[in-house]
Formats: structure tokens, sequence, C-alpha cells
């Protein structure tokens, strides 16, 4: 694996377009990409996560023009209404597929995941790779999201190149909101700093649902468990006693009773877009630390955005759920 800078960007985007497999930055998570339009490099991604090849994978551009060739016609026309409040950023729109793109990357799904990133890095390798970008987030199969290229380097996956960007990749911290399109609903398959009542004010006449709980549909993002750090993760309760050996990870600084010396604050203010931000960096920290062997975090609210953030803290600590 070969960690560049952003000047060496034209090497990293020839491998791509060539089938090589790139790690880049995006404002949510870091990506593992690969040239979405061959089958081979694809399935490159599922080896080198260990991914099961159930989990389809979000297909990135970098121009708008990109979805005429993905997205089978007539294209809804809730896509162009999301496309131009949301794009480029944290959304990812599913919407049925062309027949351009193979199978391996929707994991037979005859609809396609799209998403057009807002970081300055993945817009230009994806131009300058000239093809649509298949990627899911830059970790082994099941592990905590990576927002640093740091992150990304300790999985020790087999990669050709990974890009340093990480000034701006913690702008979002979270994966983005995932929504199908099908007719005239909007279906909210994964929360995320885009609310559905965002989606909601953006596409009136749709109707808009967020069956996140009994959705049958088998993907990353809607397992059980998943996002988890490498050593066990807990709820903070009010009547938790924390041991020397754990860290604690707490949104606010004004409640913050001080439970243990390895205490990390997401936030001064418990100011839930910056909780987001932090959310994966703080757990990375505490994973990194030798001297915690055990993790207690705070919940948020679960209304807003603090539904995404519960989300990836609920899979998070679900094997650790009594
Ligand atoms: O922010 C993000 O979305 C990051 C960055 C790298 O763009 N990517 C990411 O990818 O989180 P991944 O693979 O970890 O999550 C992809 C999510 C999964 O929840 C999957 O179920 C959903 O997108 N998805 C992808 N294709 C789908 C499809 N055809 N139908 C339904 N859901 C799909
Ligand atoms: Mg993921």
């Amino acid at each position: 694996m070969k960690i560049i800078s952003e000047n060496e960007l034209l090497e990293a985007a020839i491998c791509l377009r060539n089938g090589g497999l790139v790690a880049f930055p995006t404002e949510t998570v870091y990506g593992l990409g690969a040239n979405a339009l061959n089958p081979i490099a694809v399935a490159g991604i599922f080896n080198a996560k260990k991914r099961p090849n159930f989990d389809p994978l979000i297909v990135h551009i970098s121009d708008l023009s990109q979805i005429e060739a993905l997205f089978a016609h007539p294209i809804n026309e809730a896509v162009y209404k999301l496309a131009e409040q949301f794009w480029p950023g944290p959304l990812t729109i599913v919407h049925r597929k062309s027949a351009l793109v193979p199978s391996i990357v929707t994991s037979d799904l005859d609809a396609v995941a799209v998403r057009m990133p807002s970081h300055p890095i993945a817009q230009k390798l994806i131009h300058q790779s000239g093809v649509p970008v298949a990627a899911p987030s830059a970790n082994r199969f099941g592990q905590l999201s990576p927002t640093s290229y740091k992150h990304v380097a300790k999985q020790n996956m087999e990669i050709d190149y990974l890009i340093k960007g990480d000034e701006l990749t913690k702008a979002v911290g979270i994966e983005s909101t995932v929504v199908a399109i099908e007719n005239r609903t909007c279906t909210v398959l994964r929360p995320g700093v885009i609310t559905a009542e965002d989606i909601e004010k953006c596409i009136p006449d749709f109707e808009v649902l967020t069956p996140i709980k009994n959705i049958k549909l088998v993907s990353p993002g809607l397992l059980q468990s998943h996002y988890s750090p490498l050593k066990p993760l807990y709820y903070l309760n009010d009547n938790t006693v924390v041991s020397e050996f754990a860290g604690v990870i707490l949104h606010k600084k004004e409640h913050g009773k001080k439970y243990s010396d390895k205490t990390i604050f997401t936030s001064e203010t418990g100011n839930l877009l910056e909780v987001a931000a932090n959310l994966f960096s703080s757990l990375h920290l505490m994973e990194e630390d030798d001297a915690v062997k055990a993790i207690y975090i705070a919940k948020t609210t679960e209304k807003g955005i603090g539904r995404a953030i519960m989300d990836r803290l609920n899979k998070a600590t679900f094997q650790y759920q009594k």
C-alpha cells in the first residue's frame, strides 16, 4: 500500500481507472474505491474488507450527468430535487439501475445506490479517474468506520493507494443518509445528518418512510451489530460504576461528572453535528489506547441528527447489551 498526498492524486486516479483499489477521504468517512464498471475490481473490495457479498456498495460520482448512465430511465423526479438540494454532500440515493451497473455492485438488487461526495479530494479523484467509483467505508467488515487515513492504515487491508486528507474528513464524521426512491415514496434506509425531516421538506409531494426497525433488506448499515471497536463498548448510565481501566466518552462538558481520567468529549456543548463529527475518532482513540480495557459511552437524544448517532451506537454496543 502506498500512502500519498493530494499532489500525487493523478497516479491513484489512473490506478483506480485500471482496476486498482484506492482509499480516499470523503466528508463522511474514508471510502475504499474501485472502478464501479469493472466487476473484478469491485470483487477486490469485498476481498480486502472481508465483506460478505450480500452487502451492496455505494457508487460515487463527481458530476450529476453521471446518473443518466447509472439509473434506469425514466429517472424519478425526486432524484433531481434531492440532488439539487443535497449534492455534493452526505446523501445517498437508491434508484432502479441501468444495465451498465454490474450486479456485483448491487448484490443482485435491481437498484443502485449513488452519492456525490463534497470532499475536494474525493471529487478530484473521481473526476480524474473518469469512471464512477464504487466505495464502502474503508474498514474491515463490522469494525469502526475510519475518519482519518491513520484509521485506514491500521486495518492492514490489501489496497494499492491510501490518500491523506484528514483536514476535511471530519466535517460530517458519520456515513451518509441512504434513501431509496420508488414511485411516490422515499424510504430512509440509513439515518444520517440529513434527516427525514430535511428530506420531507425537499420533496413534500412524496411519502417519506422511516421503517428502520423492520426493514428486510440485508445490508451492513442495517445489521444489528456493526461499527464495533475491538474492545467492549457499553452505554454509560447514571448508576454505572466505571473501573479504573475504562475509558469514557461524553457528549457535553457541563454535565460531565468525571468518571475516569480517560474521558473524551465529542462536544463541549452537546452540539449534535459536533458529536457526529467526533464520534468515530473518539472511539478510535479509545481503541488505540492500550490502558483502556473497556469503553463506556453516553447516549444522545434520538431526535433529528441524534437518530443517526444512536443508530451507530446501538449497533456498536449491540453485542455487549444485556
Ligand atoms: O458516507 C458514506 O455513505 C460512506 C462514504 C465512503 O461514501 N460509504 C458507506 O458505505 O458508508 P457502506 O458500504 O459502509 O454502506 C453502504 C450502505 C449500506 O447500508 C447499504 O445497505 C446501502 O448503503 N446500500 C448500498 N446499495 C444499496 C442498494 N442497492 N439498495 C439498498 N441499500 C443499498
Ligand atoms: Mg460501512
